[in-house]
């Protein structure tokens, strides 16, 4: 006979415990170990910090039994609450049912409510089969959930194994998607589908591996080696994001020491004399930030710009940054994408904004043209536009044309600007504007190449410096490379009680 009170109800809370819990999970992780996967509850227990994790909802029944595929629940990422969800692809292809779907939104209602992060871990099969539209339903109000919480709290996703259908669309629509190489896809519809619809013949890793979404759809923000480095990736990224839109980023803020150093002046040596000649604007970026440290994302798509997060004095900043290296530093439609979506980002949790101008202007071509180069590279001017948070750009060497513009330029509202002393503002390169104004000069000449080189000359000595905007108040100031640290850490000081604010409206109309 079954005990009764309090030890009756202790004893039958341990078997329905036991039951929900520690059955499914034993059964988990026999199959995604034998696969070199974690499971659902260990996902969230690496996120997290150690012993912090508390399940919500695991007694919730669903027409596949306990817990109903998902695990959920908070706990602690460097002692910051967060709340996660983490899907178990042993249920069903972690497809997505009635009581999963409940689970997922009551998790983000907290988050919501609370104002902290949310951490998706994804793996699965997308809508369930069985339960129809009910699965359907409740995908529409977890995508409600992820608008509504945009640019409100920090939303990150993980995809940890295959996520299909649905399961894709509500990382899309967080801030951050980290995958795992070769471990991790995402597709709308998969090979079968498509080999039915169009004959197209496509792997998993071809269709929607890591490597695709990082380096050519711009879908994800990190390529994980394994899960751990995933989960670490995550954990990392939260530090630099505050708990939600009102508040701080965390930050131990100090008193950094502004006397020039070595890694200062190596600086003044940096830009090559040949306008032509690339140097590795990381190596600014490294210089500028404490400790070198740089968080970047997006690494693999559209590397000819670079984006991340550092600190400067402990206070978090966003970089942009052309990088000259590749494709010249242009800014071409993805480059332009990924660094739009990386300021609104920026800019919705209150980082400042720190931006590296070397750009010889927006890639020419009719890839670019008939793709959309006009709208989409429109973005990157909006963003910069209805940016509020503080603007600090730093012009190292080229800024021509529209690009100079587009790059937090004064113009578009940047608080301080400063240009190096190699700087070249100017409508376009000294070879092209001298075409431009000399062509009948050029045609006549008895020794063109003579003259070409002396009118180059006096372009660069009179157009293509940083005087003309400074004498405009277009840059604050012409510095020396080496005092860029202490300049953009001063300036950042001055623009902490930045107060901005856009007029009231309903919402802007970006060019999407
Ligand atoms: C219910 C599903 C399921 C689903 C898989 N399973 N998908 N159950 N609903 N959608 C079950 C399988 O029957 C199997 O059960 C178990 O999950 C594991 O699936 P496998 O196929 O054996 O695993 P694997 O070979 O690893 O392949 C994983 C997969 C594949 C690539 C994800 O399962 C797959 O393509 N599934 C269908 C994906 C899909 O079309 N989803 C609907 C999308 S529409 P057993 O019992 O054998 O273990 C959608 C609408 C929302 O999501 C759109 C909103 C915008």
């Amino acid at each position: 006979m079954a005990a009764q009170g309090t030890q009756g109800s202790l004893a039958r809370l341990k078997e329905r415990l036991d039951e929900a819990v520690h059955v499914g999970e034993a059964r988990a992780a026999a199959k995604q170990h034998a696969k070199g996967r974690l499971t659902a509850r260990e996902r969230i227990e690496r996120l997290l910090d150690d012993g912090s994790f508390v399940e919500l909802d695991a007694l919730a029944k669903g027409s596949l039994g306990y817990g109903d595929g998902v695990v959920t629940g908070y706990g602690t990422v460097e002692g910051r609450q967060v709340c996660v969800f983490s899907q178990d692809f042993t249920v069903a292809g972690g497809s997505l049912g009635e009581v999963y779907g409940q689970k997922i939104c009551k998790v983000m209602d907290l988050a919501m409510r609370n104002g902290c992060p949310i951490v998706g871990i994804n793996e699965g099969a997308g809508a369930r089969i069985q339960e129809g539209v009910v699965s359907l339903g409740l995908y529409g109000e977890i995508f409600r959930r992820n608008i509504r919480a945009s640019g409100v709290i920090p939303q990150i996703s993980l995809i940890m194994g295959a996520c299909a259908g649905g399961h894709v669309y509500s990382p899309a629509l967080t801030d951050f998607t980290v995958m795992v190489d070769e471990r991790s896809h995402m597709f709308v519809t998969g090979p079968d589908v498509i080999k039915t619809v169009t004959g197209e013949d496509v792997t998993f890793e071809e269709l929607g591996g890591g490597r695709v979404h990082n380096a050519r759809s711009g879908v994800a923000h990190y390529l994980a080696s394994d899960e751990e480095d995933a989960l670490g990736y995550v954990r990392a990224l939260l530090a630099y994001l505050p708990d939600n839109n009102l508040d701080e980023p965390a930050h131990p803020a100090f008193e950094a020491d502004l006397t020039l150093t070595a890694d200062d002046l190596a600086l003044d040596a940096l830009v090559p004399d040949s306008p032509n000649q690339p140097y590795d604007m990381h190596e600014v970026i490294a210089a500028l930030l404490d400790d070198g440290e740089f968080l970047e994302t997006q690494e693999l798509f559209a590397p000819n710009i670079v984006v991340g997060f550092g600190r400067v004095e402990g206070r978090p900043v966003g970089v942009v940054a052309n990088q000259p290296m590749r494709l010249a530093g242009t800014l071409d439609i993805d480059a332009s994408e990924k660094a739009a979506r990386f300021v609104r980002t920026c800019d919705a949790f209150g980082i400042p904004v720190l931006t590296l101008v070397d750009v010889p202007g927006f890639l020419p071509g009719t890839g670019q043209e008939w793709n959309g180069i006009i709208r989409r590279g429109a973005k990157l001017l909006y963003a910069y536009g209805e940016a509020t948070v503080p603007l600090v750009t730093v012009i190292t060497r080229k800024a021509y044309g529209g690009a100079y513009d587009v790059m937090g330029s004064k113009h578009l509202g940047a608080d301080v600007n400063l240009a190096w002393s190699t700087a070249q503002i100017a409508v376009m390169g000294a070879q092209g504007a001298v075409n431009v104004l000399h062509r009948r000069r050029l045609a006549t000449a008895d020794d063109p190449d003579a003259l070409r080189a002396e009118l180059v000359a006096e372009y660069e000595d009179t157009l293509a410096t940083p005087y003309l905007a400074a004498e405009r108040g277009y840059v604050d100031a012409v510095i020396r490379p080496s005092e860029t640290r202490r300049e953009i850490t001063r300036a950042l000081r001055l623009l902490r009680n930045k107060r901005d604010a856009l007029p009231p409206k309903k919402h802007g109309n970006i060019p999407l």
